[in-house]
C-alpha cells in the first residue's frame, strides 16, 4: 500500500526543535518508519495562480514530506475562520465562542478542495489516503468529487460534541454529510464515537449497524482508536534530558522545593484559567504549602489572530501577575508562566523534574502530554499525574488523581494531595499507568488504523478506479458568487 497522509500542521523531524501541537509531534516518528507521503501546510500562502502548489517535498525518513503553500484569498477564512472559530469552538463544546461567517466556510471548503486536487499527484492504483483531523472534514468528499475511489480514512484528534452543540456550527449537515465519503471514520473515545453516531441517526435518520453506515457515498466504518505515544522512547529521552542546560538551570533553581508542571498551547479548551485558579485557592488554603511547591506554567501561544486566543492571553497574564503578587516573597515566585515552546527533548527533562503533572483540560480529544508525563518520570520516585476527567486519556489513566477541572477547590485539594503522596502510593498508580501506555503505543495506534482501513470495502468500485489526472491548480479555484454550492 502506498499510504498518503494529510494533516493542516507537519512536523519536521527535529527534536531540538520546539513543536506546537500534540498531533504533529505525535505522527512524525510513525510517519517517517512508515515510508507515507505526509503532505500538509507549509504555514506560508501564495498569491494568485500556480501550476505547482508544492513549495517543497523531501525525505522524511523512508517516505516524503510535501509542504503546499493554501492560497492567500482563502487561508484567513479557512484557518482562523471556520476552522478555529466555528469547527474548534463547537467540538471542544464551546459554541459560546463560535463566530464564523459565511465567507469562512467558503473559504474552508475551497481549501480543502484544493488540497484534493493538489493530492491527486500522489495517487496510485495502490494508495490509501489517510486524513486527520478538523481542519478537512469535507477534503474526502472533495477527493471523491475527483474520481477517487482508494480507501480514504479520517482521524479526528479532538473530541465530537452531543448533536446540539455540533448543530451550533453553520453548515453541519453538509459538513457531516460529506464526513460519510471516509470509509474509515476514527475517534479518539467512545463518548465521540457514540455523539457522532447520535447525530447521524437523529439528525441525518441513518442507521449504524456494529459501527458501520450506509450513505449515499456507501459504507463507512466508525471505530475508537485511541491514540498513543512511544513511552520507551520517551522515557530514554527523559532520563537523558535531565542533564540539558535548560533542565539543569531548573532543577538548581527550585533548592529542593516541589515543582508543579503545566505544558499547553493558549487554548481555552486548555483550562488554564481555573487551573490557576485553583493553585491560588490551594496556596490561599494551605499556606504551608507556598514554598513547598511553586508551578511551572508553559503556555504557547496560538492563534493569536482570534480575538477568543487574544483576551484569553490577556486574562491569563493578568491573574498569574495577580496570583504573585498576593502569594510570592522577595525570594520566592509561584507561578513561573513562560509564552514560548520547548523542544521535546526539554519538554520531557522539565516533566521529569516535576513531582506533579497538571493536566487539567475542560474538554480534549487525548491530551498527549499526560501521557508523556507519566512516560517521562523516575519509576523509583515517579511523579503524580492530576488529570482531568474529561480529556480523552482519562480513560486509560484512570489511576492519575482524576479532576473536575470546574471544581476550583477539589482540584485544590487534589493538587495537595498529589504534592505529598507516599512513594508507595505514587509507585503503584504509576506502574498501572505505564501498563496502559505500553499497551497502546502511537506505532500500534498507527497500524491499527492503517489494518482498518486497508481492510475497509471498496467503495462503489464495479471496476478499476480511473486515474484522475491532476488539473493545473488555478485560483481563485471557484468564482466568489460560486459559493451557493454550499447550502
Ligand atoms: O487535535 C487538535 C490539534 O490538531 C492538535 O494536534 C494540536 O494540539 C492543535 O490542534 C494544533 O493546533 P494549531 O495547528 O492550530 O496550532
Amino acid at each position: 500500500m502506498n499510504l498518503v497522509v494529510v494533516s493542516n500542521r507537519v512536523a519536521r523531524g527535529k527534536a531540538n526543535e520546539p513543536m506546537t501541537g500534540g498531533l504533529a509531534a505525535a505522527l512524525l516518528p510513525v510517519v517517517e518508519k512508515s515510508g507515507a507521503i505526509w503532505v500538509g501546510s507549509s504555514g506560508r500562502v501564495r498569491d494568485g495562480a500556480q501550476k505547482e502548489p508544492f513549495a517543497e517535498i523531501e525525505a522524511l525518513g523512508a517516505g516524503a514530506l510535501a509542504m503546499l503553500d493554501l492560497p492567500a484569498a482563502h487561508y484567513g477564512g479557512y484557518y482562523e475562520g471556520f476552522a478555529n472559530s466555528a469547527l474548534w469552538p463547537a467540538l471542544h463544546s464551546r459554541s459560546d465562542l463560535i463566530r464564523t461567517s459565511q465567507d469562512d466556510y467558503f473559504s474552508y471548503r475551497e481549501v480543502n478542495a484544493f488540497m484534493a486536487k493538489a493530492l491527486l499527484r500522489f495517487q496510485k492504483p495502490e494508495t490509501a489516503f489517510w486524513i486527520q483531523d478538523y481542519h478537512f472534514l469535507a477534503l474526502g468528499a472533495e477527493l471523491r468529487d475527483l474520481g477517487v475511489k482508494q480507501p480514504i480514512g479520517f482521524f479526528l484528534h479532538t473530541p465530537w460534541p452531543a448533536r446540539t452543540v455540533i448543530g451550533g456550527v453553520p453548515h453541519h449537515r453538509e459538513l457531516i454529510e460529506a464526513m460519510l465519503a471516509y470509509d474509515l471514520i476514527g475517534f479518539q473515545t467512545q463518548d465521540d464515537c457514540d455523539h457522532f453516531v447520535g447525530y447521524l441517526s437523529a439528525d441525518l435518520g441513518l442507521d449504524v449497524e456494529d459501527g458501520v453506515v450506509t450513505s449515499r457515498y456507501g459504507r463507512s466504518r466508525l471505530k475508537v482508536f485511541p491514540i498513543g505515544i512511544d513511552p520507551q522512547k520517551f522515557a530514554e529521552q527523559a532520563a537523558k534530558a535531565v542533564s540539558h542546560p535548560d533542565v539543569s538551570r531548573l532543577r538548581r533553581s527550585l533548592h529542593g522545593e516541589k515543582l508543579a508542571i503545566g505544558v499547553d498551547r493558549l487554548d481555552y479548551s486548555k483550562g488554564l484559567v481555573n487551573r490557576l485558579c485553583a493553585f491560588d485557592r490551594m496556596w490561599t488554603a494551605q499556606p504551608a504549602l507556598a514554598r513547598t511547591v511553586s508551578l511551572l506554567q508553559i503556555a504557547t501561544p496560538s492563534r493569536g489572530a482570534i480575538e477568543a486566543y487574544g483576551n484569553l492571553q490577556n486574562e491569563l497574564a493578568k491573574l498569574v501577575s495577580d496570583v504573585n503578587g498576593r502569594h510570592g516573597e522577595v525570594d520566592w515566585t509561584p507561578v513561573r508562566y513562560l509564552n514560548k515552546g520547548f523542544s521535546q527533548t526539554v519538554l520531557a527533562g522539565l516533566y521529569r523534574t516535576a513531582q506533579v503533572g497538571v493536566v487539567t483540560p475542560l474538554h480534549d480529544g487525548m491530551n498527549l502530554v499526560a501521557k508523556e508525563y507519566v512516560a517521562a518520570q523516575n519509576p523509583a520516585d515517579p511523579g503524580v499525574l492530576v488529570l482531568s476527567k474529561f480529556a480523552g486519556a482519562a480513560n486509560e489513566l484512570d489511576t492519575a488523581l482524576l479532576v473536575n477541572p470546574h471544581d476550583i477547590d477539589g482540584m485544590a485539594r487534589a493538587i495537595a494531595t498529589a504534592v505529598s503522596m507516599p512513594l508507595a502510593e505514587r509507585r503503584l498508580r504509576w506502574e498501572a499507568m505505564m501498563v496502559k501506555l505500553r499497551a497502546g503505543t502511537i506505532q500500534q495506534w498507527f497500524a491499527d488504523f492503517v489494518d482498518a482501513l486497508q481492510a475497509s470495502q471498496p467503495r462503489k468500485r464495479a471496476s478499476e478506479p480511473p486515474m484522475v489526472e491532476p488539473p493545473p491548480i488555478l485560483w481563485p479555484l471557484r468564482s466568489a458568487n460560486s459559493n451557493a454550492r454550499y447550502r
